[in-house]
């Protein structure tokens, strides 16, 4: 099928993507197409094939079939090649992980024994870039994000909102096409969970990225531009979104 709609504009095209997991049927045939300096939030009831959705849209998973399409970096040379991710193997789409997409779990996953700032330059220091000037990136996109001060403590010295920030940093180190956050408010009230909110959608959308959001909260749901829905595994109101 050719990439149809404006190249500078979409990002992700998914099309007919299903995802089998034995007899479950975990996603059955879901299209999505997400442009850039978008923010769509994925919602539905638990087991309804929301995370499943998320994990084959940032190559988490290789779903069972389908097509998940990634358009080249914004400024990449215009004979760049879409990448189709879904045809990737373990390795490159692990690569294409850490180049091109940030991710904010609801549990923030960092490491307990490094500080904010270290947690946060962990994608740039990966990526080859001196510790000194990773961690000079790090502090200015914790800053950036309202952390200020807040560098050298350790994880389990911060709030849960403030650690969901260095997560969010951590996410937006290497300017990512996307951002992937699954739940990213789940633990917490409903006043931190807006700020962390702002924070993401701003952090993300301000510089060109997009957001894919699943979430059970309305309200979270209500601060994305588009909401897509998920029951058994395909989208409601039709196969395209
Ligand atoms: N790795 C897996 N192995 C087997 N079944 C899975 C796996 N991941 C998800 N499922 C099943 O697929 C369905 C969708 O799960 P999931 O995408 O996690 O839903 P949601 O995130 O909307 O709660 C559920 O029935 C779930 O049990
Ligand atoms: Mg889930």
């Amino acid at each position: 099928m050719p990439w149809t709609g404006p190249m500078h504009t979409v990002v992700i095209d998914a099309i007919n993507v299903t995802q089998s997991f034995g007899h479950t049927h975990a996603l059955s045939g879901v299209s999505v197409r997400i442009s850039r300096g978008e923010a769509v939030a994925m919602m539905g009831t638990s087991g309804s094939g929301k995370t499943t959705l998320l994990h084959c849209l940032a190559g988490i998973t290789q779903p069972t079939s389908g097509t998940v399409r990634l358009a080249p970096p914004i400024g990449a040379a215009a004979s760049l090649p879409v990448v189709t991710v879904s045809d990737l193997g373990d390795g490159e789409r692990s690569r294409l992980r850490r180049e091109r997409f940030g991710f904010v779990f609801q549990q923030g996953l960092l490491l307990p024994e490094l500080t904010a700032v270290e947690n946060a330059a962990l994608p740039l220091m990966v990526a080859g870039i001196s510790r000194t000037a990773a961690q000079q990136h790090a502090a200015h996109w914790l800053a950036a994000l309202g952390l200020g001060g807040l560098e050298d403590r350790r994880i389990g010295q911060l709030s849960g909102g403030q650690a969901q920030r260095v997560a969010i940093a951590r996410a937006q180190v290497n300017a990512p096409d996307v951002v992937f956050a699954d739940e990213p408010t789940g633990a917490l009230d409903s006043t931190t969970s807006d700020e962390v909110m702002t924070v993401l959608l701003d952090s993300t959308i301000d510089r060109g990225g997009a957001l894919v959001v699943v979430t059970h909260d309305e309200a979270v749901a209500a601060r994305c531009h588009r909401v897509l829905r998920l029951c058994d595994g395909r989208l409601v109101g039709g196969p395209h979104a």
